[in-house]
C-alpha cells in the first residue's frame, strides 16, 4: 500500500510536470512567429479543469478567478522543487500555504457558492495548506529527501481536491 501510494504520487508529479513542460514549449513558437507584442502570460492558458456540471457558469468564473494563481505557483513550485532551487520552492510553497481560503457555508447561506462545494473540498483545502507548509520547511532546511516527499504529498491533495470538486464528493 505504501509503495503504491508513493508510486502514485511519483506518477502524478510526472504527469503534472509533463503538462507544464508541454505548455512551455507550446507557448514558445507563438512568441517568435510575429512581431506583434507577445501575448501576456495570462493569455497563454494552462489546460484547466473540465467544467463540473453542478456549478453555474457565473459561480465557476468566480472560483476560477480565485484559483488563477494556482497555475503560476504550481509551475514555480514544480521547478523549484525538482531543480532544488530552495528559495523558489519555499516562496511558492508559502504562497500556496497562505492563499485565501474558501470558508464553509454558514447557516442561512445555503445559496452561497460555497454551499455547492462538497465537504471534502474544505478538508482538502486545510490539508493542502499544512502540506504546502511542510514543503516550505523542507526547502528552508535544504533537505532534499523531505522536499521530494513533502512535494509528492502536496500534489496528492491537489489532485484529490480537483477530483472532489469535479465529482462533488
Ligand atoms: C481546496 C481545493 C483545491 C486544492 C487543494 C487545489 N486546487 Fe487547484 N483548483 C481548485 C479549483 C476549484 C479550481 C478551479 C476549477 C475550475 O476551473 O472550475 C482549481 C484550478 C486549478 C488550476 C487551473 C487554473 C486555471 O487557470 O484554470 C491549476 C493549474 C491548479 N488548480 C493547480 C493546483 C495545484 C498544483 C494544487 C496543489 C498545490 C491545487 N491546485 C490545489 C481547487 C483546488
Amino acid at each position: 500500500m505504501k509503495l503504491s501510494r508513493s508510486r502514485l504520487s511519483v506518477a502524478l508529479v510526472g504527469f503534472l510536470s509533463a503538462g507544464f513542460l508541454l505548455h512551455a514549449s507550446a507557448a514558445e513558437p507563438a512568441k517568435t512567429k510575429s512581431s506583434q507584442p507577445s501575448p501576456k502570460a495570462s493569455d497563454a492558458k494552462l489546460p484547466g479543469l473540465a467544467a463540473p456540471d453542478y456549478i453555474p457558469e457565473t459561480a465557476r468564473t468566480l472560483l476560477r478567478k480565485k484559483m488563477e494563481r494556482h497555475g503560476q505557483d504550481a509551475r514555480e513550485l514544480m521547478f523549484g522543487v525538482t531543480l532544488l532551487q530552495y528559495d523558489i520552492a519555499k516562496a511558492a510553497a508559502q504562497r500556496i500555504a497562505s492563499e485565501p481560503r474558501f470558508v464553509r457555508p454558514i447557516a442561512g447561506g445555503e445559496d452561497d457558492l460555497n454551499a455547492l462545494l462538497p465537504e471534502r473540498f474544505f478538508v482538502l483545502q486545510d490539508e493542502s495548506r499544512t502540506r504546502a507548509q511542510a514543503v516550505a520547511t523542507a526547502a528552508e532546511k535544504k533537505d532534499d529527501k523531505a522536499l521530494a516527499e513533502s512535494y509528492g504529498r502536496l500534489v496528492e491533495t491537489c489532485v484529490a481536491c480537483h477530483s472532489a470538486y469535479l465529482h462533488r464528493q
